[in-house]
């Protein structure tokens, strides 16, 4: 592991330096995620080496961590760290849970999180009570100043940073509040987060760093990596924080032709398909099969009373590196998981069904995804999803209900048959937001915000009643607010 150029263990190693734990063994980034079962709760965290036996400490005060939990650690070939995950199992709802992460009986800060309330109402409730959560897209790693890792008062902005930051007008005045430090701000307004792919884009590298640096591509691409985990921490160590791929998500370059092979990265021969998510990240598993290596590509959850579906529209995954490979079987396969998933919904107890998925099908933009819509959509009609979650195009788009090839749905928000769609790419990353051209207006699109940084606030209120909010992540104001309405 390369210490000097580690930037996540930066922190650590200060964090550390009147602690008697080592730091090769110090947690970094650590984050929680929903399981597959609303009494389980993952616990994943960073270190410079492998823990033999990682283990969480955990109980129901600060002073009473009476019960211990162990997992396992990982890795991949061009990583500077070992993710450790660890998952909690037998969890009572609703309640406020204390834990470590510990490679020994040394302590760092002890961290909280609140379980979920059952899935399903309670048999005394007449009525579902709300929640809320946070859904973010297209969200890369911001510096101080700007996005990017340097200062921009630094001689070697001119090449990168700057440039980009100008080319886009509204990042030309830094500091400016980013989409996470929002998130931070609002992190008692929402009970998780769901970032929708595309994460930290330290694919970016080569206009990240500095001009005259000589860090191989693979450190340059670390640094932003890490750099971005870090940042994450203040929400994720105590709020569940799900994610989804995306195709910043896929390898450590985008530069060359084909970036979904092993041939069209810049990180070496060693460094695979979507390595990095992989190994970070513990989601709820979506297959059966622990060959399948799927879990965090793919997968759902119940969270109260919504049914929630993680789906990748990175279908090129199925290459893993092998050009050779069928895409369409890893389809076929993503599809017929997701058919059982959509059958085995029983909407009494989860009247909501909310899909996610990153590259969108019905969009006012160049950049939409015929193969995802050929490859989900009738399967989210006839199984009657509520509302589609994408990103990928960077702003905002509220469509109308729309159902099988762009019919749009004539009860608008008023108890429509097909579902919702909105795209909200807003996150904000060193690729900047995209006006939405004229030529590519589609009739379906109600609402449209495309110099704004922003997040979702979405609301369920009861078995009847969503509303999504669009946060502007500058000063927290709702830009725009609609809520659908079903009949059960
Ligand atoms: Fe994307």
């Amino acid at each position: 592991m390369k210490l000097s150029f580690l930037v996540s263990v930066v922190a650590a190693i200060q964090a550390v330096a009147a602690s008697p734990i080592p730091v090769d063994v110090f947690p970094v980034q650590q984050r929680i995620a929903l399981g597959k079962n609303s009494d389980e709760m993952s616990i994943s965290w960073n270190t410079l080496r492998d823990i033999r036996r990682p283990r969480v400490y955990y109980g129901l005060s600060e002073d009473s961590l009476d019960r211990v939990e162990y997992g396992m650690s990982s890795t991949y070939s061009t990583s500077w760290t070992y993710s450790n995950h660890v998952t909690l199992k037998g969890l009572e709802p609703n309640t406020t849970y204390y834990y470590k992460v510990s490679y020994s009986e040394q302590e760092p800060a002890i961290r909280s999180f609140t379980t979920p309330p059952v899935v399903g109402k309670d048999e005394l409730d007449h009525e579902f009570k709300p929640f809320t959560f946070a859904s973010v897209a297209d969200l890369g790693h911001v510096g101080t100043q700007g996005l990017g890792l340097y200062p921009s008062t630094s001689e070697d902005m001119d090449f990168g940073i700057r440039n980009v930051l100008e080319k886009h007008g509204i990042f030309s005045k830094p500091p400016v509040k980013s989409t996470f430090e929002s998130l931070v701000e609002h992190v008692d307004e929402y009970d998780f987060v769901w970032h929708n792919g595309d994460i930290a884009y330290a694919d970016n590298f080569l206009e990240e760093r500095q001009p005259h640096s000589k860090a191989p591509n693979v450190e340059a691409f670390n640094r932003v990596l890490n750099a971005f985990y870090d940042s994450t921490e203040p929400v994720s160590s105590f709020k569940p924080y799900m994610v989804g791929p995306g195709n910043h998500d896929i390898n450590c370059g985008t530069r060359s032709a084909d970036i979904y092979t092993d041939a069209g990265q810049e990180c070496g021969s060693k460094h695979r398909s979507f390595a990095g998510y992989l190994d970070h990240y513990r989601m709820p598993s979506g297959s059966p099969d622990p060959e399948d290596n799927l879990p965090t590509m793919w997968y759902s959850f119940d969270y109260y009373s919504a049914h929630f579906i993680q789906i990748n529209t990175e279908l090129e995954f199925g290459m893993d590196g092998d050009p050779t490979k069928d895409i369409k079987g890893q389809l076929q396969k993503q599809r017929e998981w997701l058919k059982r998933d959509l059958e085995s919904v029983d909407r009494k107890r989860t009247p909501w069904v909310i899909v996610e998925g990153h590259r969108p099908w019905y969009a006012s933009a160049k950049n939409a995804c015929p193969e995802c819509q050929e490859g989900f959509e009738d399967l989210l009609n006839e199984y009657n999803v509520d509302l589609v979650l994408f990103g990928h195009v960077h702003n905002y788009q509220r469509n109308q209900p729309i159902g099988l090839d762009g019919e749009i749905d004539p009860a608008g928000l008023n108890n429509p048959k097909a579902p919702w769609y909105i795209i909200n790419g807003s996150g904000g990353q060193l690729e900047g937001l995209d006006p939405v051209a004229d030529k590519h207006l589609k009739d379906y699109l109600v609402k449209k915000i495309e110099e704004v940084l922003g997040w979702a606030k979405i609301t369920v209120h009861n078995s009847t009643h969503l509303t999504y909010e669009f946060i502007a992540s500058v000063n927290g104001t709702t830009l725009d607010e609609a809520t659908l309405v079903k009949v059960r």
